[in-house]
């Protein structure tokens, strides 16, 4: 990720919140701090946002990315896009976000961390090959998985969220997905190994043409 900004400062990222890309976005930050990398004209847009919870929830995801990233960096905030998961009209709100990622040019390098149910972004087992950016109900395994940020009280954990949508994703020029720790073998495997499927949204993943996958062992030890 580092190498598409140091070629095209202009570059338009796709970020994700969770657990996985923190370490990432902390050398991210350090490079940034030691002159290495600017982020002062990259673009960049989240792929997903809880609804029901106010911006200002430290769980929002503009608030993860916010505190885990971008105040960090030299980026400008205005060029940073989180959907707003308390927008009146969804609908408008999921087509503006189309939108304006089609106008920034599309998504040079869309990062993605991987569920336990093999979802990427809030698209869930089922979930259509050619969905755009819309509003999805969480499965009970996410809403168990999300509940450590919540004090471990899975009620607090919201039960929808917008997400773009596969098609979104494929969309992206090239992918990084990252995931780490046992809990993910099955999901890895069943991605990498397993057909293309609606019921492992990440297996759509073989047929982008640049996806490439970084593993820790314990992730990769089913393959
Ligand atoms: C987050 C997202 C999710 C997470 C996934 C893994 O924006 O879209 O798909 O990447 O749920 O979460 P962690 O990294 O917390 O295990």
């Amino acid at each position: 990720m580092a190498d598409i900004v140091k070629a095209n400062p202009r570059a338009v990222l796709g970020l994700a919140t969770g657990s996985t890309p923190l370490e990432l976005y902390g050398f991210l930050a350090d490079w940034n701090g030691k002159g290495e990398i600017s982020f002062a004209q990259t673009t960049t847009f989240n792929l997903d946002e809880y609804m029901g919870i106010p911006v200002s929830d430290r769980n929002s995801y503009r608030s993860f990315m916010n505190e885990n990233f971008f105040r960090k960096i030299d980026i400008d905030i205005s060029r940073t896009h989180v959907l707003n998961g308390n927008a009146a009209d969804v609908e408008a709100e999921c087509a503006a976000y189309e939108k304006a990622i089609r106008d920034a040019g599309g998504i040079d390098v869309q990062l993605l961390g991987l569920g336990a149910d093999a979802h990427i972004g809030f698209n869930e087992p089922g979930s259509s090959f050619e969905s755009r950016t819309r509003r999805k109900e969480l499965l009970a395994q996410t809403i168990n998985d999300n509940a450590r940020f919540f004090g471990n009280d899975k009620s607090k954990v919201p039960t929808s969220a917008l997400t773009m949508g596969i098609a979104s994703i494929m969309d992206a020029r090239s992918i990084v997905l990252l995931a780490f720790g046992q809990h993910k073998a099955k999901a890895v495997f069943d991605m990498v190994k397993g057909p293309v499927t609606r019921d492992v949204p990440a297996s759509i993943l073989q047929r982008h043409p640049n996806a490439r996958i970084y593993l820790d062992e314990a992730a990769a030890s089913m393959l």
